[in-house]
């Protein structure tokens, strides 16, 4: 009768949480929350390709709202907290739903992919962490001065230095992976699961990835080979 009564009390979106299935949707929405971020972060940042000014002025027109600058920071966050949590439960839930003296995986290719989601992810956390005190705050900017308002001298400036550029690369290829493998389990989680389709849209998750990934390291290649400067 207990079990009646606390059930009752739960809520629908507690109880969505609690299961499964609910944590898949709740990773699947919210990675696309990041991929669309992602997507417009890169156009905008492609800007740099236009001169000072054009970047700037970008900087500047984000700042012109506060409300919906912080707005989408919010929203930001919050997706990466419940991205992150949702992914650390269903990895709790993966290992003690393993048998004990499992030794074979049945499913390689799944597998594989979970596993480069599994550290791809923190690699990625620690990289948005850097990239934030690097080129928002300004705290870690070896290479010249971090000046607050001039993006495009502080894009120029932080990229000179290569072991920096190195890091931003090496992310975003990973990055690249990480989009490639999340959009296969997200239609998988929201029930896209066709014989002709679903190989069309991993190959286009795959052709979307590798783009994202060249936009952005477009970027630091032209600042080191002196085409940005
Ligand atoms: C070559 C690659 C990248 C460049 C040149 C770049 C550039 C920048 C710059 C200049 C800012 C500060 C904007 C401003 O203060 O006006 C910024 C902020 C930010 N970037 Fe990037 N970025 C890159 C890659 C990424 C990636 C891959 C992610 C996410 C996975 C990312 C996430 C963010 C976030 C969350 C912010 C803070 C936005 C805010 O102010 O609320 N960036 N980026």
């Amino acid at each position: 009768m207990a079990t009646t009564v606390i059930g009752a009390r739960e809520t629908r979106p507690a109880r969505f949480w609690a299961a499964t299935n609910g944590k898949k949707v709740v990773m699947a929405i919210t990675g696309a929350i990041l991929f669309l971020f992602v997507i417009g972060h890169m156009l905008g940042n492609l800007q740099v390709f236009e001169g000072p000014d054009k970047l700037n002025a970008y900087g500047r027109f984000l700042r012109i709202v506060p409300e919906i600058l912080w707005t989408v920071r919010i929203v930001l966050l919050a997706s990466v907290i419940l991205h992150i949590w949702a992914a650390v439960q269903l990895a709790a839930r993966k290992i003690q739903a393993r048998p004990v003296g499992y030794a074979k995986h049945e499913n390689v290719v799944s597998d594989y992919a979970s596993r480069t989601m599994y550290w791809s992810g923190p690699i990625l956390l620690a990289f948005v962490i850097f990239h934030l005190l690097h080129l928002t705050a300004g705290v870690i900017h070896p290479g010249g001065e971090f000046v607050e308002g001039d993006v495009y001298h502080n894009v120029v400036a932080g990229f000179q230095v290569w072991y920096v550029s190195a890091w931003y690369i090496f992310s975003m290829i990973l990055l690249g992976f990480h989009i490639r493998h999340g959009a296969w389990s997200m239609f998988q989680s929201v029930g896209i699961n066709h014989p002709r389709y679903t190989p069309i849209l991993k190959k286009a998750a795959a052709v979307l990835a590798v783009v994202i990934v060249l936009g952005y390291i477009s970027i630091p290649i032209s600042v080191l080979l002196g085409l940005v400067k």
